[in-house]
């Protein structure tokens, strides 16, 4: 690659900036910024007042836009006005995280060897963080691009006030690219570049059929349970043990994976052993490789997240509970619309249980994203040059709310260059990221800048590339 950063230029940068990388993201993981928790208002303006700290001592523009919820920050190195502008989409929210599986303290910042352990590390402050030292890298040398940083306090809960905060802001936040980088490679030896993403329904069930606890000794046989009625109602909609939805018409728009999808597939990677090891699993609903894969990353799903209701306390308390609750969601697939997919399954709970008050949280559609043309082509050679691996094209299974909103409202294309690893626990305890990702990452993201502006803003005008 002609004027290319050389590999060893950039692993002599990356291992000068570690202690820095370090201390950076250990000052983001440790600012609590759980977006869907109300108490932490407050750690939400102080990690975004800190990312505006951090893009200025990096030699950036910084500012903080307000939304009706969590703000978003805005970086930029510019060069000047003609030259392509890239953005890069991160967020620094993070999900809730308690329980007694933490071994160290989520909200602590700890280094094991070359593995950062703690709540938002991988998803998402680690990524941020390294694509934005490789931004340095870029900027410092020369590349003639404008690189920005777009970064969401809001996406863990499905990023509500996102596309209206960027169609009020529309010129401010004006590019010619966005790369996002908040996806899992297949695994540490293969590396993956997204063709789409699942889209997410989430959805509340409510059931009341009482005012208070009840002697379960007086009243029941009698009384309505609302826990049992819950569980039933589940059963109905879900077959437990395969996964298979029974409300009518679940599957009607589910596109199938085409025979080139297939065959990617094929070739990608991925292990049932490894997988199973990855995310701490015995045993699954099906044990074929390519089932799997379907599974996780082709085909919808209905998932019980939470029920409650009832007592859980010690011994057994003889009540019959008042109300039940189950927080459900469904990932979504290319065609699946998720209006049609609340109207569905309200249909089918009013039908099965009329008292069960359904609420529609976060919908997103599935994402069908680019693997063809001069940007994939930059991505891939990116990766190349600074893992020494090809990424290999798959779907990703979970998703990311900014994602069609940027498409839409900045009418440019969209492309991901993911470092998380199925081993760094997305959304489980003992989260992690790992310097290897990291160092990598920052030659990856310097190379791609260095590649888009190479291609020049012609680049962006032969675009947008077709669809795979
Ligand atoms: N980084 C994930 C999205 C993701 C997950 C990409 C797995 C690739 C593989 C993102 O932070 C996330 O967790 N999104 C939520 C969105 C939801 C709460 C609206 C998700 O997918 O559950
Ligand atoms: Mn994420
Ligand atoms: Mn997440």
């Amino acid at each position: 690659m002609d004027n290319g950063f050389s590999k060893d230029s950039l692993a002599t940068y990356a291992a000068g900036q570690r202690e820095r990388f370090e201390r950076t993201l250990a000052e983001l993981v440790e600012i609590p910024t759980v977006s869907v928790e109300p108490e932490r208002k407050p750690d939400m303006r102080r990690g975004a007042d800190s990312a505006v700290r951090l893009l200025e001592s990096m030699g950036a523009k910084a500012k903080l836009y307000e939304t009706p919820g969590h703000p978003i920050v805005y970086g930029r190195f510019d060069r000047g006005a003609g030259l392509p502008t890239i953005t890069v989409y991160n967020h620094l929210d993070v999900q809730p995280a308690e329980g007694p599986d933490w071994r160290t303290s989520p909200f602590e910042f700890v280094r094991q060897g070359d593995r950062y352990f703690g709540r938002g590390t991988t998803d998402d402050k680690g990524p941020a963080i390294t694509a934005l030292f490789g931004a340095k890298y870029a900027f410092d040398n020369g590349v003639a691009a404008n690189i920005h940083f777009l970064w969401e306090f809001e996406e863990e809960i499905g990023s509500p006030h996102f596309e209206t905060t960027i169609i009020d802001r529309a010129k401010d936040f004006a590019t010619d690219s966005v790369v996002v980088s908040d996806t899992v490679w297949v695994s540490r030896a293969r590396p993956a570049q997204p063709a789409g993403l699942r889209g997410l329904q989430g959805l509340r069930f409510e059931l009341k059929t009482g005012q208070t606890d009840q002697h379960s000794g007086t009243a029941g046989g009698a009384a309505r349970n609302p826990v049992t009625e819950m569980c039933q109602l589940i059963s109905e909609c879900v077959d437990g043990k395969t996964g298979r939805v029974k409300i009518p018409g679940f599957y009607t728009d589910v596109v199938p994976p085409t025979r080139k999808e297939l065959q990617d597939l094929e070739g990608c990677g991925f292990t049932v052993a490894g997988f199973k090891k990855d995310h701490l699993y015995k045993t699954l609903r099906v044990e074929d490789a390519l089932e799997v894969m379907k599974r996780i990353w082709m085909m919808p799903t209905f998932e019980v997240h939470g029920i409650a209701g009832g007592y859980q306390g010690p011994g057994v308390k003889t009540i019959i509970p008042p109300k039940a609750t189950a927080i459900v969601s469904c990932r979504l697939v290319p065609d699946m619309n998720p209006k049609k997919i609340v109207k569905l399954v309200s249909d089918f709970v009013k039908s099965k249980n009329p008292d069960v008050k359904i609420t529609a949280e976060h919908a997103l559609p599935a994402y069908q994203g680019k693997t063809t043309g001069p940007y994939a082509d930059a991505i891939r050679s990116s990766i190349k040059l600074a893992f020494g691996k090809e990424p290999v094209f798959v779907r990703e299974g979970g998703s990311i709310g900014a994602v069609l909103s940027m498409e839409k409202v900045l009418k440019v294309p969209v492309f991901f260059l993911g470092l998380s690893l199925p081993e760094h626990g997305y959304h489980a305890p003992n989260e992690n990221f790992d310097w290897s990702q990291a160092k990598g990452g920052m030659a990856a993201f310097a190379s791609y800048f260095q590649q888009v502006a190479a291609m020049g803003s012609a680049g962006g005008k032969a675009l947008p590339a077709a669809r795979a």
